[in-house]
């Protein structure tokens, strides 16, 4: 073989040499397990887990059973909705990093508990989430501003938890935080999506004229030709109450009627006669 032959053959086993090294290294990265890192960026908001302290209290401040249906809006790892699930409740997670969709599915199998943790690539402005009897959440205030009047669509009662994040001027009816080895994101928001009420309510001896600021009530009852401001009026989902001429009233609301028991026992019972600006 002449010296440039040698030559042109060297040069070829040495690029097929490389090419083979450089496929073996890029089939070892490819084959490398997603491993998620702390503040990797997100389509709204990066990643950053709630402590599992922290996780623990807001399905605590929720109140979580087996009857609920909880649903983790920018789900993560899945560790909010895999333990709910381990509670008992039926959970799902909305992520639009299709690689932290599939490390929840792992995480969840690893927990045994695929049969009620669910995870769907998608989202959340996208996402119907009217289902949920729990919400919870880790974004940012002005993501949760965006999703605010959804969530104030949702049933009352629905409740609502926020890792750290306010709703502007909805203001939380709980607030907790966690100690111990908790050191950053250790405050839970708790919110229950208030009925309706804003409006004129009649009732057999009256009229009942309500104002709405969220959980907040203020108003009139004006009974007998006398007409009373309403204190301390509160909604907690459907539940409301308030006092009134020296009575304290409490009740629940059902759509276009509320009934209830006035301090004293007596029963009352108002149906709706027309709506305000807050429907
Ligand atoms: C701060 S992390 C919270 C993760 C998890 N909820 C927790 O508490 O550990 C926010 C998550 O929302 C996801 N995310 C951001 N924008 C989103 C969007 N528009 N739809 C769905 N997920 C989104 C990010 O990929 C990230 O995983």
């Amino acid at each position: 073989m002449k010296a440039s032959q040698l030559w042109r053959r060297s040069a070829l086993t040495l690029a097929l040499s490389l090419a083979a090294v450089s496929a073996f290294a890029q089939a070892q990265t490819t084959t490398q397990p997603f491993k998620p890192e702390v503040g990797q960026p997100g389509k709204d908001v990066v990643w950053v887990p709630t402590p599992q302290a922290l996780v623990d209290k807001m399905l605590d401040m929720a109140k979580v059973t087996p009857q609920d249906y909880v649903i983790d809006l920018g789900s993560g790892d899945g560790r909010t909705v895999i333990t709910a699930a381990k509670r008992g409740a039926k959970a799902h997670g909305i992520e639009y990093n299709p690689d932290m969709v599939a490390l929840s599915q792992r995480n969840a199998a690893a927990e045994g508990v695929s049969g009620k943790a669910t995870f769907a690539k998608a989202d959340i402005f996208t996402s119907d989430f009217s289902d949920a009897t729990v919400i919870t959440m880790f974004l940012l205030p002005d993501i949760n501003m965006r999703l605010r009047p959804k969530i104030l669509n949702l049933k009352p009662g629905t409740r609502i938890v926020s890792n750290t994040f306010t709703m502007n001027d909805w203001m939380p009816d709980e607030t907790a935080v966690v100690g111990g080895d908790c050191v950053s994101w250790c405050t839970a928001l708790f919110w229950v999506v208030p009925a309706k009420v804003e409006g004129t309510w009649q009732l057999p001896q009256g009229q009942l004229v309500l104002t709405q600021q969220f959980q907040m009530v203020s108003g009139t009852l004006t009974s007998g030709g006398s007409s009373n401001t309403i204190s301390e009026g509160r909604l907690r989902g459907d539940q409301i109450s308030f006092k009134a001429g020296g009575a304290q009233y409490t009740g629940r609301v059902n759509g276009n009627t509320m009934e209830g028991t006035a301090s004293g026992g007596s029963a009352w019972r108002a149906t709706r006669a027309a709506r305000g600006g807050a429907d």
